[in-house]
């Protein structure tokens, strides 16, 4: 039987994405180790596990050298990748939001040519350029966004908001939401043909594991 390659995000999806899928039957005990390993084997069910930037999963799941993936719906919207989102896992719950200071509030469309910082270039250019219609300058920034309007550098920024802690504490508001977000299930489009039926079983068992989850609240 041929291994099914599972690509894994590195960061805060990584102990989520491990639990879930221990839950389900999968053996992610190597990965748990400090090995310097990079590709860790499920030797009974026969899939392989790697873990790797979450910007690059789409990539290695578009390519195939990842049958499946687990990332932020961000990532995906970002990175607009030709491949199939199958499964909302609901890890990691947050937004994608604009937002700026509260002076702005119910005024976004009066500030012409605003300057927008952000990790997510493409999606503030399709909120903006094509959902509002509106003219921007995307100014692309790694971490910390919320400082570039506290510094003169935006006007707004486009950012995930999960508890709303670093926006209050900078006197920032949420101007608008763009999308919800959460941890997906991604699958290539080549494999999920030619290995229908061990990626559905996978899917059915996650799904199950995820009601089971929700039915426990
Ligand atoms: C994320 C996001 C916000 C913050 C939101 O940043 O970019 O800055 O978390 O969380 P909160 O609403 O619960 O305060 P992250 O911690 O990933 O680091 P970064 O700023 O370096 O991107």
């Amino acid at each position: 039987m041929k291994y099914l390659t599972f690509a894994l995000s590195k960061g805060r999806l990584t102990d989520l994405s491990i639990e879930l899928l221990e839950s389900v039957g999968i053996d992610c005990s190597e990965l748990k180790g400090s090995s310097r390993k990079l590709i860790f084997t499920d030797e009974t069910n026969k899939i392989k596990l790697f873990l790797a930037k979450p910007g690059d999963v789409p990539t290695y799941v578009e390519y195939g050298a990842a049958d499946l993936g687990i990332v932020g719906k961000d990532t995906l919207l970002e990175e607009g990748r030709r491949l199939y989102e199958v499964l909302n896992l609901g890890l990691s719950p947050c937004r994608m939001v604009v937002a700026g200071p509260a002076e702005l509030a119910g005024k976004l469309d009066t500030l012409n040519n605003k300057r927008v910082a952000t990790k997510y270039p493409r999606i503030a250019r399709e909120y903006f350029e094509h959902k509002r219609r509106e003219s921007i300058e995307i100014i692309r920034l790694n971490g910390s966004i919320e400082l570039a309007p506290l510094v003169g550098l935006s006007e707004v920024i486009v950012d995930l908001v999960e508890t709303g802690a670093t926006l209050k504490e900078n006197g920032l508001v949420i101007l608008d939401t763009i999308a919800d977000i959460s941890a997906r299930l991604v699958v290539n489009r080549v494999s999920m043909k030619m290995e229908c039926e061990r990626i559905n079983k996978i899917i059915d068992g996650l799904r199950r594991q995820l009601e089971e989850r929700e039915g426990s609240k």
